[in-house]
């Protein structure tokens, strides 16, 4: 059985022992919940990836308290990561640095770098000092489904197989944190997230996202990236394009499906016409705040309302944490993107 703790004093202690012990507890932080276990317990690590049914070849993130804690966990710190550390952490923005030899193979799954982040969510922070171990947590899903950003998502995946779960509502950012590779000559966005790559270049101008000259463009022709991840168990199809045409199509293709006698949920923003059918609205369009908030909770909400399959409309993808949300909702539709003509 999981043990559903509440986010105070006598909960945080006993997911704290728990993790220390080698046991492993979802925690809140302010990206999505994580799954977390003593980061230099190798068997505690090894049960992570086996609850989640997650590739062994896939690394995690070691989640730590402050950057004071960073400094046993790597070959140096870069004077990059200090200036990024100082504007970013806590926060949502993780990076990856080469490896000292103190990190087990299992939790870099072997490379010569380690990926680091200090949450920013009380809940998490506090966990992490109570425990004052470094703590590798991926999110806390089976894999390759959506990442969990209430507690109710943790037990739909992982009720009876984790030891504790910290419930602490919901997350406020809703997709993970970006990742920023500092271990080669350029410093590359591998994930992009809330901290975008504007953000990013304030501190680098030269960063870039991976598989890019330019900006968000090119992470979409990167084909490591475009593999199934994300998704909910309905066939999701993306439509991009002017949000009204975009919205017209939907409904065409929604009452064809309809009429096979396929169950239909919908992806829209708030205020789009379109009524009718299981609809998740996110946004609105010009809040993509809202939109990364809420866009996980969607994709769940509708696999549990029976959906066959899921039309989603695109958000505003160029800039900020629209690259993000359209980096997901791409993978999530695995290649199934229709391009409406205006
Ligand atoms: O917001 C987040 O990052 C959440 C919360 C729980 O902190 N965690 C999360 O973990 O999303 P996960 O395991 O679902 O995603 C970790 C990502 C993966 O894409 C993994 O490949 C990448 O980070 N990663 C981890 N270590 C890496 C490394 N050494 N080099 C390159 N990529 C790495
Ligand atoms: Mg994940």
């Amino acid at each position: 059985m999981t043990d559903v703790v509440q986010p105070d004093a006598k909960g945080i202690a006993r997911a704290a022992a728990v993790l220390r012990n080698g046991g492993l507890v979802a925690f809140p932080t302010e990206t999505v919940y994580g799954l977390g276990a003593h980061a230099l317990d190798p068997a505690a690590v090894r049960r992570v990836f086996d609850v989640k049914g997650r590739p062994a070849a896939d690394p995690l993130i070691v989640h730590i308290d402050s950057l004071g804690s960073l400094a046993p966990l790597v070959e140096a710190i870069p004077d990059v990561a200090r200036r990024l550390a100082s504007r970013f952490w806590p926060g949502p923005l993780t990076l990856v640095l080469r490896r000292s030899n103190r990190v087990p193979d299992e939790v870099t799954a072997g490379l010569d770098t380690v990926a680091v982040r200090v949450p920013a969510h009380p809940v998490a922070a506090a966990l992490l000092e109570a425990a004052a171990v470094p703590v590798a947590a991926p999110s806390a899903n089976l894999f390759s489904r959506p990442s969990p950003t209430r507690a109710a998502h943790v037990l739909q995946d992982l009720d009876g197989r984790i030891d504790v779960l910290i419930d602490g509502g919901q997350t406020p950012v809703g997709v993970e944190s970006t990742v920023l590779d500092l271990s080669g000559d350029t410093a590359l966005i591998l994930r992009p997230g809330a901290v975008t790559l504007e953000m990013v270049r304030e501190v680098i101008p030269d960063a870039r996202i991976r598989g890019s000259g330019a900006g968000a463009d090119g992470l979409l022709r990167s084909p490591g990236l475009l593999e199934k991840h994300y998704s909910p168990r309905a066939r999701l199809t993306l439509y991009e394009g002017h949000p009204a045409r975009v919205i017209d199509r939907i409904r065409r293709d929604a009452d064809e499906a309809r009429a096979r006698g396929q169950r239909v949920g919908i992806i829209a923003a708030v205020g789009d016409e379109i009524d009718g059918f299981e609809i998740a609205r996110l946004g609105p369009d010009d809040d993509l705040a809202a939109v990364a908030a809420g866009l996980y909770a969607a994709l769940r909400d509708l696999d549990a309302w029976g959906a066959d399959i899921i039309l989603a409309r695109g958000f505003p993808a160029d800039l900020g944490l629209g690259v993000a949300i359209h980096d997901r909702l791409r993978r999530a539709a695995a290649g199934r993107v229709v391009v409406v003509p205006n």
